[in-house]
């Protein structure tokens, strides 16, 4: 894999499909965002952007939890993994699992996190899902998607961007997972095309 000195050093952590990942990926060769992805770390085996990963020449590593093992030290031991990496940024882009303190600690202010509905709404899993039903049940007009420095918590933490996506009376729940992806997709790369040109000021 290539190394360009000045980039800054991205690692991605997924856990399945990786169309954010691979957002990313296209938008850092296209140079829309002035960074390089060093390393791409799956929680699951078998994740389809392990696949992208490898497309794209990059170090493509699975770290699945083991049974029984406690979350600390597994988080650790990614901490550990990851920062071999020397990231300036970890991206959780479709990554399945909380991380505590153990894991945040030793990158502090450098972990971002995206959540496919706004800030301190639909926390956790199948939140598309989650707001669809929303919609239907009280007519919420809108969900949307954010960009997240994370804690401890579930999706919750400092807000660096955030977009509203409406909701329509003919959506589906697959037309309305469309819309919303898509948002994700340009948040993601709007806001880290912007921390990577600040941060190629300060070198
Ligand atoms: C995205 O909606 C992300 O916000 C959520 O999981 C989904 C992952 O999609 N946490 P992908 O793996 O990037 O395609």
């Amino acid at each position: 894999m290539a190394d360009y000195p000045l980039l800054p050093r991205l690692v991605v952590l997924i856990s399945g499909n990786g169309s954010n990942l691979q957002a990313i990926l296209d938008a850092c060769a296209e140079g829309v965002i002035p960074a390089q992805v060093v390393a791409v770390v799956s929680s699951k085996r078998g994740a389809l952007g392990l696949e992208r990963a490898r497309r794209a020449n990059i170090a493509a590593n699975v770290h699945p939890i083991s049974r029984g093992q406690d979350r600390r030290e597994y988080d650790t031991e990614l901490a550990d993994l990851v920062a071999s990496y020397q990231p300036d940024w970890v991206v959780l882009a479709g990554w399945m699992r909380i991380l505590s303190m153990a894991f945040l600690e030793r990158f502090p202010q450098r972990v971002q996190n995206l959540h496919p509905a706004l800030p301190g709404m639909f926390p956790g899993t199948h939140a598309i899902q989650r707001a669809f039903e929303a919609y239907r049940r009280v007519h919420i007009e809108h969900t949307g998607a954010s960009y997240l420095v994370p804690d401890e918590g579930v999706d919750s933490g400092p807000v660096l961007a955030q977009e509203d996506v409406p909701l329509y009376s003919d959506d589906t729940l697959e037309s309305l997972e469309t819309r919303l992806h898509n948002v994700e997709h340009r948040l993601m790369v709007t806001t880290l095309k912007t921390l990577c040109l600040q941060h190629e000021t300060r070198i």
